[in-house]
C-alpha cells in the first residue's frame, strides 16, 4: 500500500503519524511518502504561536470540538515526560479579555474571572474577563519533532511543488492520497470556500513578559484583535487578502495596538516581521473523495481548512482522517478485514 501526503504542515505530518501508528503493524508494505514544497521552518505552521484555544463560538461544530479535545487531551498526556521540551508542548497562564460578553472556556486549565484590580490592567475591555493556563505547542519545535519521528520510521519527505491536481494523482502513483494542503491561491483546483485568513506578526525580545495577552472583538472579527504572546511576541492579525508579504501599514498599526496594551513593549527589540495565511473554511473539510485516474479511480482524504486553529485541533483530525483511511484499506480488501477492524475499534 502505497500513501502520498501531500503537505508538510502540522495536518499533513500529524496525519502521516496517525496512519503509521494505527496501520504500520497491519498494513505490509505501508509505504507513506509525504510530499510539499515547504518543509519546516517554512510551513503556516512554524509561524503559529501554538496557543491550544478553539473560537470561543463553535457555532455547533461539534465534530470540530471533539477534535479540539481530544488534541488537548494528546497534547497534555505528554506534559509530564521528559520528551515535551522536545515537542514544544508546555503551559502558559495568561488573560483572555473581551470587548463583548463571552462564554466561559470550562474546557481550558485554570479558568477564573478577572478581579475588579486585575481588570484595572486592561483599560476599555469592559465585558468578560478571564485568565486561564493555556497548553502551548510550538509548531516551530513540534514540526521538527514530527519530523524526526517519521524519518525515523521510514516516512519518505519528497519536496517538489504539484501545481495540477491530476498531475499529482498521477505522478505519486499512491493508492491513497491525503490532501493536507492548507491553502495557497489558485492552485490545486481551489476550493471556493477556503479563503485566506491573512496574520502578521512582529517578533520582538521582551523576556520580561511572562504572561499572554488575547484580545477578542466579535463585532470586529476573529482575526482583528491584538494579541501579545511571550516567548515571541506576536500581535495581530489581519483581513482577506492573499498577500504572504509583511505590509508596513499592518507593521505600523499592529504595532501600535500592541503598545497600547502592553506599554512596556516600547523598551522591546523589534526582531522580525512574519506574515502567513491561515486556511480559513466555514469548517474544517475531513473527508474521503473517489477521483478518476485514467481507467481506474483513486481514493483521496481531505484533511484542510483548519483555519487559526490547525495545531488546537491537529490531532483529533489526524485520527479521523486515519479511521478513513482504515475504511478504504477494508473496502480495498487485502485480507486483512478483521485485524484492521481490530485496529479501528482501537482508534474510535
Ligand atoms: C499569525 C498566525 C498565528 C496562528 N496562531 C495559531 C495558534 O496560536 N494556534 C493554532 O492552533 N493555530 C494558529 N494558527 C493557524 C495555523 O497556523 C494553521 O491552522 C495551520 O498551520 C494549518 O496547517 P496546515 O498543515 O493545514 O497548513 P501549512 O502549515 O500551511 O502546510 C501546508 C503544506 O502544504 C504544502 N503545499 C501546499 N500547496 C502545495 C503544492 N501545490 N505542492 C506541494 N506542496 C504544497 C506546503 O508546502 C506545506 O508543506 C495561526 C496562523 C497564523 C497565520
Ligand atoms: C486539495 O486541497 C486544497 C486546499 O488546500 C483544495 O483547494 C483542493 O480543492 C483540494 N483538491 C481537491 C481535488 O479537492
Ligand atoms: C489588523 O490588521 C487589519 C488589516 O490590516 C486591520 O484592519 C486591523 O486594524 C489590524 N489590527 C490591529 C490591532 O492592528
Ligand atoms: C517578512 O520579514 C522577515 C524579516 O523581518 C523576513 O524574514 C520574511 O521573509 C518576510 N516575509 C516575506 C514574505 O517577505
Amino acid at each position: 500500500m502505497r500513501v502520498a501526503i501531500i503537505g508538510a504542515g502540522v495536518i499533513g505530518l500529524s496525519t502521516a503519524q496517525s496512519i503509521y501508528q494505527h496501520y504500520h503493524a497491519v498494513v505490509h508494505p505501508l509505504n507513506i511518502d509525504v510530499y510539499a514544497d515547504r518543509f519546516t521552518p517554512l510551513t503556516t505552521s512554524d509561524g503559529a504561536a501554538g496557543f491550544w484555544q478553539p473560537y470561543l463560538y463553535d457555532d455547533g461544530k461539534v465534530e470540530e470540538t471533539k477534535w479540539n479535545k481530544e488534541t488537548f487531551d494528546y497534547l497534555l498526556s505528554f506534559i509530564k515526560s521528559p520528551d515535551c521540551v522536545k515537542m514544544g508542548i508546555f503551559l502558559q497562564s495568561g488573560y483572555n479579555v473581551c470587548l463583548q460578553q463571552a462564554p466561559a472556556v470550562s474546557s481550558c486549565y485554570g479558568f477564573r474571572e478577572l478581579s475588579k484590580r486585575e481588570m484595572q490592567m486592561f483599560p476599555g475591555y469592559k465585558y468578560t474577563w478571564m485568565v486561564n493556563t493555556a497548553l502551548m505547542v510550538e509548531g516551530k519545535t513540534y514540526l521538527p519533532w514530527l519530523m524526526d519521528w517519521l524519518e525515523q520510521r521510514g516516512v519518505k519527505f519528497i519536496r517538489e511543488k504539484l501545481s495540477h491536481f491530476k498531475k499529482y494523482l498521477a505522478e505519486t502513483g499512491a493508492d491513497i492520497i491525503v490532501n493536507c494542503t492548507g491553502v495557497r491561491s489558485g492552485e490545486l483546483q481551489p476550493d471556493p470556500e477556503l479563503k485566506p485568513g491573512r496574520g502578521q506578526i512582529i517578533k520582538v525580545d521582551a523576556p520580561w513578559l511572562k504572561h499572554w495577552i488575547l484580545t477578542h472583538d466579535f463585532k470586529g472579527g476573529v482575526y482583528n484583535s491584538p494579541y501579545i504572546i511571550p516567548g515571541v511576541v506576536l500581535l495581530n492579525v489581519s483581513n482577506r487578502n492573499w498577500n504572504e508579504a509583511n505590509s508596513s501599514i499592518d507593521h505600523k498599526n499592529i504595532w501600535e495596538a500592541a503598545c497600547q496594551l502592553e506599554p512596556s513593549l516600547r523598551h522591546a527589540k523589534i526582531v522580525e516581521d512574519w506574515s502567513g495565511l491561515r486556511p480559513y473554511r466555514s469548517k474544517v473539510r475531513l473527508e474521503r473523495e473517489s477521483l478518476p485516474r485514467g481507467a481506474s479511480k483513486v481514493e483521496v482524504i481531505h484533511n484542510y481548512g483548519h483555519g487559526g486553529f490547525g495545531l488546537t485541533i491537529h490531532r483529533g483530525c489526524a485520527e479521523e482522517a486515519a479511521r478513513l483511511f482504515g475504511q478504504i484499506v477494508e473496502e480495498k480488501g487485502k485480507g486483512l478485514k478483521s485485524q484492521v477492524q481490530g485496529s479501528m475499534d482501537r482508534i474510535l
